[in-house]
């Protein structure tokens, strides 16, 4: 009960069919995984950092990830776009798929990879660059040089980010210039600029006051109409304000997953309860 009270007063209904798995007591048919793990381990060297971890994550939805840490949340996020194959010695296990095709497999381009599903990391990283050529850095990779094209891509990942009205005057100013909170709703237009279907975003609010929290909440609010949002968060309340479908992972292995509700007030796994009521973690 203790549960319940903690965290209803945080967690809306959720709309339609959201579980991590199918739905059929709701009536619902089962959503097509966007992406998907199965049995699914990952190495760093010879340190295993995951192990069999099975997990849908639906499209349009938003999909938390919570766990104590080094349990390897950071780890599995970065393994959705590859980005672990820039550490030496890496290896992943089982398969790891979007919209059913293997992204591992031999002939993916893991650029056009990437700008499918964007990343936010934990600490906001702007380029020492403008504000426009931050936003703008993504677009230009991928080969585009049209300056009014630019411009409107620029202006619509600003727009969608929150971010526009603070920066539409200072378009040429370094990137550096803006506060915390700025530079971390920044990347976020970075990673939206190229316009990915998933985002995968690692403790974006982490390092923010309750007032650009709650910026970067709404936002993904809006965002998930149209993407697949993964988050990593330690706050929990925040996991349960914004997610459909929670995981919760410890040593390296997901312990339990389910809807964001289901799993904050009634979990099935004690490991899972005697993290959320902090009692280890
Ligand atoms: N680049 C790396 N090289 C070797 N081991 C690593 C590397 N990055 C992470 N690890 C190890 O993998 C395990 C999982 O780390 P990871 O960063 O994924 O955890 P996390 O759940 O994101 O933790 P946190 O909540 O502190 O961010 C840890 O044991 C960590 O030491
Ligand atoms: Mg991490």
């Amino acid at each position: 009960m203790a549960l319940v009270k903690a965290f209803t007063q945080f967690v809306d209904p959720p709309s339609g069919s959201t579980s991590a798995e199918a739905s059929p007591e709701a009536g619902g048919t089962p959503r097509a995984a966007k992406i998907e793990t199965v049995n699914m381990g990952f190495f760093y060297g010879t340190h295993q950092a995951l192990r069999d971890i099975s997990l849908r994550i639906n499209e349009c939805a938003v999909t938390a990830l919570i766990g104590p840490s080094g349990c390897g949340k950071s780890t599995y996020l970065r393994s959705l776009n590859r980005m672990n194959d820039i550490i030496e010695g890496t290896r992943v296990t089982g398969s790891v798929t979007l919209d059913g095709e293997d992204i591992y497999a031999r002939d993916v381009d893991v650029v056009s990879l990437r700008k499918r599903v964007g990343m936010v990391f934990q600490k906001s990283t702007p380029f020492p660059k403008s504000i426009f050529d931050n936003v703008a850095f993504g677009p230009r990779i991928a080969g585009l040089t049209n300056r009014t094209e630019l411009t409107e891509i620029v202006e619509r990942s600003l727009q969608q980010a929150a971010l526009w009205n603070e920066v539409k005057d200072r378009m040429r100013e370094s990137a550096m210039a803006l506060s915390g909170g700025q530079q971390q709703r920044l990347c976020i237009a970075r990673a939206l600029a190229t316009s990915p279907e998933i985002l995968l975003m690692d403790e974006p609010a982490s390092a923010l006051d309750p007032a650009s929290t709650a910026r970067i909440e709404d936002l993904i609010f809006e965002l998930k109409q149209n993407y697949t949002i993964v988050i990593v968060t330690h706050n929990m309340q925040q996991a349960a304000r914004i997610s459909e479908v929670t995981a919760f992972f410890c040593q390296g292995r997901m312990v339990e997953v389910g809807q964001t509700k289901q799993l904050f007030t009634n979990p099935s796994q004690k490991e899972t309860e005697d993290y959320i009521t902090g009692r280890f973690g």
